[in-house]
C-alpha cells in the first residue's frame, strides 16, 4: 500500500486545469448500456472508480475503449448478461447505476446491493420504489437486488427520502424510464448538476426529458437510443477542494475549465471566510452554458468563522463538508458545519484533531474551535473526501504529515500530488 507524505507550509501559486465530473462521467458512462451504437465521451478522468464501472460494463457486453486526452468510447456488444457482480459491485457503491439501464434496455437486472461505507449508511429504496413505480417486479435475495419488467410504463414517482433526493436514485429513474412506454414524471427530481449532465447526455442520444435542473422531471419515452459525442461537466468538488487548498495555504491559484454557477454555494462560503475570488470569462460559447471560464482564488492567510450546513444542491455539497472543515480548524474563532445530506459523514473529524485542530462532534453538527496551526503527524484516510481535507490540513500543518489508505484518494482526484506539486505544494508518495 501507498501513504502520501507532504511538507506543510508551501504556499500554491499557479495555474490548474480542472478534470470531467467523476459523479456525472459514471452515471453517464453507465446510461451506455442504453444505446445502440457508439458513444465518445471527452472529459472521462482518470480514476479508479472509472476504471471500476469500466470492468463492470464490460463484464456486461460492453466495450470500452481509452483513447488519448480523457476520451473513453463505449459500445454496447453483447447485451446477454445482466448481472452486476459482488467483486466488482463492493469496492464502488456508485455501480448501483447500472441497475436502471439494464433494466430499461434489457428486461433485467441483478446487481449486488452496496453495503454501507465510512460516509453511513446507503440504502436504495428510493431506487427500488422508482423501478417498482414503472412497474418492475423486484426481489431482494442472496445480497442482490433482481429486477424484471419487459417494457416498463410510464407513471409519476415522488422520490423523496429522509434526507430529501437522491443524486443515484433520480439518475436510476431516469434511465429507466428513457425507453419505457409513455411519460414518466419524477417529483423532488436530485436537481444536482451531474443528474442535468445525465440527461442533457440522454437527449442528445435521442432521449425527451423535460424539467432538467428542476424538482419535478418529466420523461416521455422513445423507442430507440443512439451513440453521440458528449463533453463530460467539469468536477464542481475537484475545483471546490482546490480552490480550498489555494487558499489554505495563503496562495493564489488560478482554477481552468469551471462552471462557477456549479459552485455558487461554496463560493458564498470562502467569500464570508475572507477568500479572495474572482471569475473571468475566457471565451464565450452558444450559450451561457457553454461559456469556458477560469477563477482567480487568492488568500492571506486569514480566516474568518463561519456557519455552514451541507444540503443537496444548490446548497453546499456534502463532499465539500470535509474539506471546509479543514481550512475552518484554523480560523479565527469559532465556526459550526451541520451536515443535513449524510449525517454520520464525520470520521476526517478524528484525524484533523490528531494534527492539532479542535474540533468536537455531536448528533450531525461539529463545532469547530479555530486554532493558530496545525501540526503534521501520520493520519488515517477513511473515504474519498476525508482524504481531500488531510490533504489540505497537510498541506498548511507545520512539518511533515503522512496520509495511510491512500487509495480513497485516487477514487476521486486525478494524478492529485503531481498537480499539487506543479502549484508548489512538497508532497509525494511513498511505499508504506
Ligand atoms: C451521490 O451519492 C454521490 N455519488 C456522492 O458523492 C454524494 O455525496 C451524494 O450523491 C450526495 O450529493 C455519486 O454521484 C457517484 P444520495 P448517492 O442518494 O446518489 C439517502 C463522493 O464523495 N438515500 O443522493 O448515493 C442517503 O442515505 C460521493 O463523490 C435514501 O434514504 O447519494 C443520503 O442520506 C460520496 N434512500 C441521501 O439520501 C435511497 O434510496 C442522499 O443520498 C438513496 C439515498
Amino acid at each position: 500500500m501507498e501513504k502520501m507524505v507532504i511538507e506543510g507550509g508551501n504556499p500554491l501559486r499557479g495555474n490548474i486545469r480542472i478534470s470531467g465530473a467523476k459523479n456525472a462521467a459514471l452515471p453517464i458512462m453507465a446510461s451506455c448500456l442504453l444505446l445502440k451504437g457508439t458513444s465518445r465521451i471527452q472529459g472521462i478522468p482518470e480514476l479508479t472508480d472509472v476504471k471500476t464501472l469500466c470492468e463492470i460494463l464490460i463484464n456486461l457486453g460492453v466495450k470500452t475503449e481509452r483513447c488519448k486526452d480523457h476520451t473513453l468510447e463505449i459500445t454496447v456488444q453483447d447485451d446477454s448478461n445482466v448481472t452486476a457482480p459482488y467483486e466488482l459491485v463492493r469496492t464502488m457503491r456508485a455501480s448501483i447505476c447500472v441497475l436502471g439501464p439494464l433494466l430499461g434496455r434489457r428486461g433485467a437486472a441483478k446487481v449486488s446491493i452496496p453495503g454501507g461505507c465510512s460516509i453511513g449508511p446507503r440504502p436504495i429504496d428510493l431506487h427500488i420504489k422508482g423501478i417498482k413505480a414503472l412497474g418492475a417486479e423486484v426481489e431482494m435475495k442472496d445480497g442482490y437486488v433482481i429486477a424484471t419488467g419487459k417494457r416498463l410504463k410510464g407513471t409519476t414517482v415522488y422520490l423523496g427520502g429522509v434526507a430529501g433526493s437522491s443524486v443515484l436514485g433520480t439518475c436510476n429513474i431516469l434511465m429507466a424510464a428513457v425507453l419505457g412506454e409513455g411519460r414518466t414524471i419524477i417529483t423532488n427530481a436530485a436537481c444536482e448538476p451531474e443528474v442535468q449532465d445525465l440527461a442533457n447526455f440522454l437527449n442528445k442520444t435521442g432521449a425527451k426529458i423535460t424539467g432538467i435542473g428542476e424538482k419535478t422531471m418529466i420523461i416521455d419515452g422513445v423507442d430507440e437510443l443512439h451513440g453521440t459525442e458528449y463533453t463530460i461537466i467539469p468536477d464542481r468538488i475537484e475545483a471546490g477542494t482546490l480552490m480550498i487548498a489555494g487558499a489554505v495555504t495563503g496562495g493564489r491559484v488560478v482554477l481552468q475549465n469551471i462552471i462557477p454557477g456549479h459552485l455558487t454555494s461554496v463560493i458564498d462560503k470562502l467569500v464570508e471566510i475572507g477568500i479572495d475570488i474572482q471569475t473571468r470569462t475566457i471565451s464565450k460559447g452558444n450559450s451561457p452554458g457553454k461559456n469556458v471560464y477560469e477563477c482567480i482564488v487568492e488568500s492571506n492567510g486569514h480566516f474568518n468563522p463561519v456557519n455552514i450546513t451541507a444540503l443537496p444542491y444548490p446548497g453546499v455539497p456534502t463532499d465539500m463538508q470535509a474539506q471546509f472543515t479543514a481550512l475552518l480548524s484554523i480560523a479565527k474563532g469559532v465556526s459550526s458545519i451541520t451536515e443535513k445530506v449524510f449525517p454520520h459523514r464525520f470520521v476526517h473529524v478524528a484525524e484533523l484533531n490528531r494534527m492539532g485542530a479542535n474540533i468536537r462532534n455531536d448528533d450531525a453538527v461539529s463545532i469547530i474551535n479555530g486554532v493558530p496551526s496545525l501540526s503534521g503527524t501520520t493520519v488515517m484516510a477513511s473515504d474519498l473526501r476525508a482524504s481531500a481535507s488531510l490533504v489540505i490540513a497537510g498541506l498548511v500543518a507545520k512539518g511533515v504529515t503522512e496520509i495511510r489508505r491512500l487509495y480513497h484518494i485516487d477514487r476521486g482526484y486525478e494524478k492529485i500530488e503531481e498537480r499539487l506539486t506543479s502549484l508548489g505544494a512538497k508532497m509525494w508518495r511513498e511505499r508504506e
